[in-house]
């Protein structure tokens, strides 16, 4: 299963948890793909990241949970890569087959994620655009990895979350 990470934050250098977990891929030689590094200025060269997703099974979406969904390159992103005829549409098939997965981490902790909760909505409700999106290409949804409260975590429970998001890779 040759697996394809797409990050997206757009302060990988300040990152904790995100950094972490690249650091932790890098080692298990996962391709990992960085959005904000590529295309600072958000001009997305289309046919080169096409081309790129082709030649994998499993696309992850990495990044840091903002305002209840993915920093904006990687929405950037899916508006100008997943076009009609390639992604989704009759003949838009290239994606068919593969294995699609959400890795986020979120500030706020998994109980604010729920009815009642400070957040309301659990995850997988918020996080129902990405399944929409992988059900109209034809990609199969994966659970997410998740990382909640991240403001509190010890570096004991960070590292251990990159050593389970490793191994889940390896899959
Ligand atoms: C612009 C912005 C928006 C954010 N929105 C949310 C949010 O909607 N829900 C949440 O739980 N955390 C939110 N956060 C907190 C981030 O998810 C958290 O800082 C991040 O997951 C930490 O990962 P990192 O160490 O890799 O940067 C937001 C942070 C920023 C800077």
């Amino acid at each position: 299963m040759k697996t394809l990470v797409i990050v997206a934050h757009p302060h990988l250098e300040r990152s904790i948890i995100n950094k972490t977990w690249l650091k932790r891929l890098k080692e298990e030689n996962v391709a990992v793909h960085d959005l904000y590094a590529a295309y600072p200025d958000f001009k997305i060269d289309v046919e080169k990241e096409q081309a790129l997703v082709l030649g994998y099974d499993r696309i992850v979406f990495q990044f840091p949970f903002y305002w209840y969904s993915s920093p904006a390159l990687l929405k950037e992103w899916q508006d100008v890569v997943l076009t009609y005829g390639w992604a989704y549409g009759s003949n838009g098939t290239k994606l068919h087959g593969k294995e699609f997965m959400i890795a986020t981490s979120t500030g706020g902790p998994k109980e604010a994620y729920q009815e009642g909760g400070y957040n309301r909505y659990p995850m997988s409700e918020l996080l129902r655009p990405f399944q929409a999106m992988a059900n109209l290409t034809g990609m199969k949804f994966l659970p997410p990895f998740m990382l909640q409260g991240v403001r509190n975590l010890t570096d004991e429970a960070i590292a251990a979350s990159a050593e389970e998001y490793a191994k889940l890779l390896q899959q």
